[in-house]
């Protein structure tokens, strides 16, 4: 018998830990996954329930054409030019299958989305973090990196960081293999960068419908690109790599944009209004374009024990125990009420 059945290249692997999931309706205040606190369209979930009938025993378009049709509709693409997934992360996972062989460099900025290094451990790739400049800025020897496959995320996780587009086109024009830009948070951002897919045929462009469309349980995810790379992704994708229902979801819910307005208008005023709050109680509020403020709590509090006492009181917010961003929380924007038991906490705690 082997010594272990996994293979050798994940002997010692540390899987990527999503957020804590508590079970539904226990009354946690959720503020660590980025979901969105208000609930999804209407329209989505009346169209899911007319989709639960017979057809189910079919197998889906093996190509979600619908979600591809309504997306290219909405973003005035070409269809050609939009693949989907079963979330985003299920598009980064995809990208790996197709750009970045065994012993091949993946390129990303550090610190940003956990994912990326344990994926390249899987795929046998070779992770090449560049550390962020100051103001967590991508540094020339991100641009200049000659990796087959490169990651920036925009606006970043931890951080919130939004860098303009002509930072993004300075990478993407600098690299020579494909570029993945992830916005996954861009709705909450001032705007998307997807415009340079005309001009750069090596980007990818991420989105998720998890955060600002609120369906992060249905799993919906697209990539927007020339149509060499959304054919690279097809020819590596799973047969149905898309449910019925989601298909049905992701048409509703891009249809829906009223709704999706909605979502993000909270989100925004409410991220204003926490980030003064926290100002008030001594935290170092990060500058943040997404649907989460990156805080540094004040001095005399370690951020590890500050998201401990939160726990203990019901109350969910990330802390990464990792270099440089160890004394930083990130906490998910919310619903004022979950706020104020956030804000009301924290008294507490940090007193
Ligand atoms: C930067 C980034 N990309 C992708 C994802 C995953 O999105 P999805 O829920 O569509 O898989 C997340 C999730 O939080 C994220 O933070």
């Amino acid at each position: 018998m082997p010594e272990s059945f996994l293979k050798k290249a994940l002997w010692g692997f540390q899987p990527y830990v999503p957020g804590e999931q508590p079970p539904d309706g226990e009354g946690w205040v959720k503020l660590n996954t980025n979901e969105s606190p208000l609930p999804p369209s209407p329209k989505v979930i009346e169209a899911i329930k007319s989709a639960i009938d017979d057809s189910l025993r079919l197998y889906p378009s093996p190509t979600a054409a619908p979600a591809r049709a309504a997306i290219a509709a909405q973003l005035d693409v070409n269809a050609a030019q939009v693949a989907v997934g079963n979330g985003a992360d299920e598009l980064i996972e995809m990208c790996f299958r197709a750009f970045a062989g065994k012993g091949e460099h993946v390129a990303y900025p550090t610190p940003t989305y956990p994912l990326f290094e344990p994926l390249c451990r899987i795929h046998e790739a070779v992770p090449h973090p560049h550390a962020m400049a100051e103001g967590w800025t991508w540094t020339d020897e991100l641009a200049q990196d000659h990796a087959p496959l490169k990651f920036i995320v925009n606006p970043n996780s931890p951080t919130g960081t939004w860098s303009p587009e002509s930072a993004v086109e300075d990478v993407v024009a600098r690299s020579r293999g494909v570029v993945v830009l992830d916005e996954a948070y861009v709705d909450f951002a001032p705007e998307s960068c997807a415009g340079l897919i005309e001009k750069h045929r090596n980007l990818l462009v991420l989105r998720t419908l998890s955060k600002s469309y609120a369906l992060a349980g249905m799993r919906v995810g697209f990539a927007l690109g020339d149509p060499e790379l959304i054919d690279a992704l097809d020819a590596v994708r799973d047969s149905y790599n898309m449910d019925r229902l989601a298909i049905v979801a992701a048409v509703a819910a891009i249809q829906d944009q009223d709704h999706h307005r909605q979502i993000v208008e909270h989100v925004v005023a409410e991220r204003a209004w926490l980030a003064e709050q926290l100002r008030e109680q001594r935290f170092e509020v990060s500058p943040s374009a997404a649907n989460f403020l990156f805080v540094e709590p004040p001095p005399g509090s370690s951020a590890p024990a500050v998201a401990d006492a939160l726990r203990e009181r019901q109350i969910l917010i990330r802390h990464y125990d990792r270099e440089p961003i160890a004394r930083w929380l990130r906490i998910t924007i919310g619903t004022r009420d979950q706020h104020e038991r956030l804000l009301s906490a924290l008294k507490e705690i940090i007193q």
